[in-house]
Parts: structure tokens; sequence; C-alpha cells
């Protein structure tokens, strides 16, 4: 693993590699097996979770986080991506953290600069840092996920976050399934290779985890829904509806929420949520990650000390 840019290119050893490496972190409050090494944060896009959780692990492991946000930057005087890359290679830094609109960024990026790359979101394709915490979180709650069955219910068409845990939890041995309606679905939904169904009742009572995805309300003058209210009505993870969940069933969501539109306030601060479960350990993950693109030998050592 010289860098993370897809879910998909990651064997279920590395994945469990990753995993037993993210346990050993939480047994500590810091390790610094990245001291003196400098790592850039580089979001095109809007963050919270992803962009704060990477600086608490970058300073957690030691190193020294520079935050680059392009509204503020000179891509909003129309420089490139590989330019700005380029010129921020050139002051040193030892990784390089990217989240961009464009599908295939932390690729094409990864072809173009010398050190690490880690994708933090690309487009509607991956963000494979995301699915490796929600599949820690669930390890977490219920033990191993072979043969549990997920249900991914909500954006599916447009979700980076479904598509990396579908290729996560498939290779994990999950049993997965996906709900939406039919218009937040891809076109031809078997290309996904897992179950869907497009109401959640027909799924909801089977389920291990229900993972409710965010309705990019920015994507919704398409006209993808006739109005978020329906999508509420017919889709939304209401107190009702989470009813039907078998006890000891667990709610995750990537964040933000959209309370009252894709998951009811009760439920996402309810019991069964693991919402707030999924942000810790993801400063926990994402330690994982960058001690092992950056210096697995270290990390390999410092797990076994
Ligand atoms: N889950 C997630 O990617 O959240 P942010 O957009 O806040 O980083």
């Amino acid at each position: 693993m010289k860098h993370l840019l897809a879910a998909a290119d990651l064997s279920p050893t590395e994945i469990r590699f990753l995993m037993d490496a993210a346990k050993k972190f939480s047994t500590v409050d810091s390790a610094p097996l990245l001291q003196g090494k400098t790592i850039v944060n580089l979001f095109f896009e809007n963050s919270t979770r992803t962009r704060t959780s990477f600086e608490v692990a970058i300073r957690k492991l030691g190193a020294g986080a520079l935050n680059f946000a392009a509204s503020t930057s000179s891509v909003a005087k129309g420089e490139t991506l590989i330019d700005t890359a380029k010129n921020i290679e050139a002051m040193g830094p030892h990784a390089i953290i990217v989240r961009h609109a464009s599908a295939g960024s932390p690729l094409f990026l990864s072809k173009n600069v010398s050190v690490p790359v880690i994708n933090a979101g690309d487009g509607f394709h991956e963000h494979p840092t995301q699915a490796l915490l929600d599949l820690y979180t669930m390890e977490e709650k219920l033990g191993d996920v072979k043969g549990k069955r997920v249900v991914i219910l909500g954006d599916i068409a447009h979700s980076r976050v479904a598509r990396s845990n579908i290729h996560i939890l498939r290779k994990m041995g999950a049993s997965v399934a996906v709900c939406a309606p039919p218009t937040l679905l891809p076109p031809v939904p078997e290309t996904l290779g897992v179950d869907f169904a497009y109401r959640p009742e027909e799924l909801l009572r089977e389920a291990d985890v229900v993972m409710c995805l965010r309705i990019q309300l920015e994507r919704q003058n398409r006209m993808q829904l006739p109005s978020l209210a329906e999508y509420t009505a017919f889709w939304g993870l209401s107190r009702e509806r989470a009813k039907l969940l078998k006890p000891g069933a667990i709610v995750l969501h990537p964040g933000p929420v959209n309370r009252g539109v894709e998951l009811d306030t009760e439920v996402a601060d309810g019991p069964r949520s693991a919402i707030l479960n999924q942000v810790y350990n993801g400063v926990l993950v994402r330690m994982a990650v960058l001690a092992t693109v950056m210096d697995r030998p270290k990390l390999e050592k410092w797990m076994k000390g």
C-alpha cells in the first residue's frame, strides 16, 4: 500500500491489517510513529468529519498537518489541480490527503507526485476511509461482519460512501442490500453486485446494520425526487420504521445528517445509533491508514511491542 486510492484496491488481508492497527491505536492516547513528517490535507470540497479527524490522527502520530482549503487558495484564481499539487509537493510534504469533486482525482495525483496519496472522497467514486471506519464500528458493536446483513438506505446512485462500503463489506463476507427510490439507484442496480429493494420495509426486519445516507440536497434541483417530504414519508428512517428493526440492530450515518429527512432525530440520537462512534473511530482508522502508507515497518514493530 503506497497509496490509499480506493476500497476496491484493498485485499481482505490489507483490510484486516488496518482494522488490527486501528484497534491497537484505540489503546493509546498517541503514538509518535510519524514524528518529523508533514502531511497535507488538500480539500477541494467542504468537510467537517474527514478533514478534522485526519488532522487529529496526524497530530496523534506526531506529524504536522498543513491544511489547504481550495476556497481560500489560488484555486479561486483558476490554478489547476495538478499545478496546485505540484506547488505543494515542492514544499516537501511526506503525504497528501485529497478530497475533490472529480472522480479519479486521487489516482491522477498519485501518478504525478512522488509521495503517498490518500483519497478523502472523490466525486461519486469512493470514500475508502469512511468505509473502513464503518467496518471498524460494525465490528466493535456486532463482532465479525461475516454473514451479517447490512442495509444501505438512501441516495445510492450518488454515494461514494455506498460504493466503498459495498467493496469492503463484500470482501469481508457481509451480506449487503441497498434500498432507494428508483431514481436514486443506478439505472441497472444489479451492477452493484448486491441485493436491492425499492421499499425499506422489505429489508429492515432482517438488518443487523442500517446505514442511512445523506440526501444530497444540493443535487435535488435535478428533480430526482418529487419532493423531500415524499422521500421522508417513504424512505426516511423514522421512529415508526425503526421499530421494524430487530433487537441489537444498529444505525449508522456518515454525516452530515439531514435530521427529519433521511433520519429522525429520535433515531439519530437513540440507543441504536452508533453515529458518534463512527466519528471517534474515524480518528483510529485514519491513524492506521497514515501509518501504513507512510511507514508500515515501523507500525508493524510498534504493534508487536
Ligand atoms: N463523512 C464525511 O465525509 O463527512 P464530511 O463531509 O464532514 O467529511
